[in-house]
C-alpha cells in the first residue's frame, strides 16, 4: 500500500512516519509538506534515507499541483494531518486556517475523487466540540456531540469535518475522521502549552499562564494518538467519526507545576497573564467507541509520558534552539510582549 501523509513535517505526522515505517515496514509513504513555520524537515531526519519514504515539498491547497501529485504517485491512503495548528494564532491571523484547513481538505478529497482511493483519513480534534463547564466532571465528548466551535481554528476544523462527511454522503467517498484530545511528546512545537514551559523553565524565564489557569485539557501521549489513526485507517468503518483519547484530564496549572518539579525549577516562575479570547473551559473525550470497535487502549501513562518528553527536550535541545533563535522569536514577542 502507498500512503500520502500530509502535514508529515509536523509535530504529530512526523511522529506518525515513525509509527508507520516501524510497524508497517512493507508499506511506501509520502510525505506531502508545505514547510510552514510548524514544518520541519530536522524532524524526519531518521527516515530521509529509508527506501520506501519521500518527501515533497507543497501545499494541499494548490490544486494543481495536489492532483500532479496524485497522479504520479496513485496513492491508497492520504492521511490529512496538514492544518495551521495553533489556536493563538488563528485569533490573529484567521484567514489563513479557512485556506490550508477547510480548503486544502476540499482539494485534497476532490483529487481522491478524480484518481480513486481506498481511504480519506481526516486528522481532527475535540475542539470542534467546544468546551464542557468545569463543575461537570461526569459530562464527556462523544461522537455525537453537537459541533459548537469556539475559535478561528476548531471553527475551520468543524467545517473540514463537515465537508468531510458531505464527501463521503454525496459522493460516496471511503472516509474517515479522528478527533483527538490534546497530544504531547517529541517535536511538539514550542509555541504550544508544554514545550512552551519546558524551554521556559530551562532558561528561567516567566511561564505565561494564561487567566486562572483552571482550564482543562485531556492529554495523550503522540505515540497513542499515532496507534489509533492506524487502527482507524486499517480497519476502522468508512463514514465513521471515532473520538481518541485517554480520560488523562489535568488544568494547566497543575500540567505546569509537574514540569517544574521534574525540572527542579521554582514555582515562582509561574506568571498569570491576560486570558485567550474564547478560551475554551474544560476538554474531556469518551473514547468507548474506538475501544470497543477497533481495541484501541493508549499504552503511555501521564506521568511516565512527561518524564520521557521533559528527557526529549533535554536531549534534543538543537531541535528547539534552531527553532527559538529563529523567526518564532518575532512571534513570541508579539503574542507575550503585554501579556506578561
Ligand atoms: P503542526 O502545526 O505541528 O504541524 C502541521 C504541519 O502541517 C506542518 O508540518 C506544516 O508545515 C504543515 N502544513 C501547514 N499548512 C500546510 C499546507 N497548506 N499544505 C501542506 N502542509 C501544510 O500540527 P500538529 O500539532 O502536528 O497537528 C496535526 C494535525 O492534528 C492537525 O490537523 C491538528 O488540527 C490535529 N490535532 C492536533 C492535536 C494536538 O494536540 N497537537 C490534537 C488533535 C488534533
Ligand atoms: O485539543 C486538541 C487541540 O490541542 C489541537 O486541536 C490543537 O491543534 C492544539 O494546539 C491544542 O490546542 P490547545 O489550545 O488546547 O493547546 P495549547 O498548547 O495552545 O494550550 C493548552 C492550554 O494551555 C490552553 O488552555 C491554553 C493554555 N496556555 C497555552 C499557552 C501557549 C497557557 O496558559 N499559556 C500559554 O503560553
Amino acid at each position: 500500500m502507498k500512503l500520502i501523509i500530509t502535514g508529515g513535517a509536523g509535530f504529530i505526522g512526523s511522529n506518525f512516519i515513525y509509527y508507520q515505517l516501524k510497524h508497517h515496514p512493507e508499506d511506501e509513504f509520502v510525505c506531502l509538506d508545505k514547510l510552514t513555520y510548524a514544518g520541519n524537515l530536522s524532524s524526519l531526519k531518521g527516515v530521509m534515507e529509508q527506501p520506501n519514504f519521500k518527501f515533497v515539498r507543497g501545499d494541499i491547497a494548490d490544486r494543481d499541483f495536489v492532483c500532479s501529485l496524485f497522479k504520479r504517485e496513485k496513492p491508497d491512503i492520504i492521511v490529512n494531518f496538514a492544518a495551521e495548528s495553533h489556536v493563538d494564532r488563528s485569533i490573529l491571523e484567521p484567514e489563513l486556517f479557512l485556506k490550508t484547513n477547510v480548503i486544502g481538505t476540499g482539494v485534497l478529497m476532490d483529487a481522491c475523487r478524480k484518481y480513486g482511493i481506498k481511504r480519506y483519513h481526516q486528522v481532527s480534534t475535540d475542539e470542534v466540540y467546544g468546551d464542557l463547564p468545569l463543575d461537570r466532571p461526569d459530562l464527556f465528548f462523544t461522537e455525537t456531540t453537537p459541533l459548537h466551535t469556539s475559535s478561528p481554528y476548531s471553527a475551520s476544523k468543524a467545517s473540514a469535518d463537515l465537508l468531510v462527511l458531505a464527501y463521503h454522503r454525496t459522493y460516496g467517498l471511503p472516509v474517515t475522521i479522528s478527533r483527538c484530545s490534546n497530544n504531547y511528546g517529541p517535536y511538539h512545537f514550542p509555541e504550544k502549552l508544554i514545550p512552551l514551559m519546558i524551554i521556559n523553565a530551562l532558561h528561567d524565564k516567566a511561564l505565561p499562564v494564561y487567566g486562572d489557569g483552571v482550564n482543562v485539557r485531556d492529554w495523550l501521549y503522540v505515540e497513542d494518538h499515532c496507534s489509533a489513526i492506524d487502527l482507524i485507517i486499517r480497519e476502522g468503518h468508512e463514514g465513521e467519526v471515532y473520538n481518541v483519547g485517554g480520560h488523562n484530564e489535568k488544568s494547566n496549572l497543575d500540567v505546569v507545576k509537574i514540569i517544574l518539579k521534574a525540572l527542579g525549577k521554582s514555582e515562582d516562575l509561574i506568571t498569570f497573564v491576560k486570558d485567550r479570547p474564547g478560551h475554551d473551559r474544560r476538554y474531556a473525550i469518551d473514547p468507548t467507541k474506538i475501544h470497543n470497535e477497533l481495541g484501541w487502549l493508549p499504552q503511555t501513562k501521564f506521568v511516565n509520558g512527561i518524564a520521557k518528553t521533559i528527557e526529549w527536550y533535554l536531549d534534543n535541545k538543537d531541535w528547539w534552539q534552531e527553532i527559538i533563535s529563529g523567526e518564532y522569536q518575532k512571534y513570541y514577542e508579539k503574542m507575550y510582549k503585554n501579556r506578561i
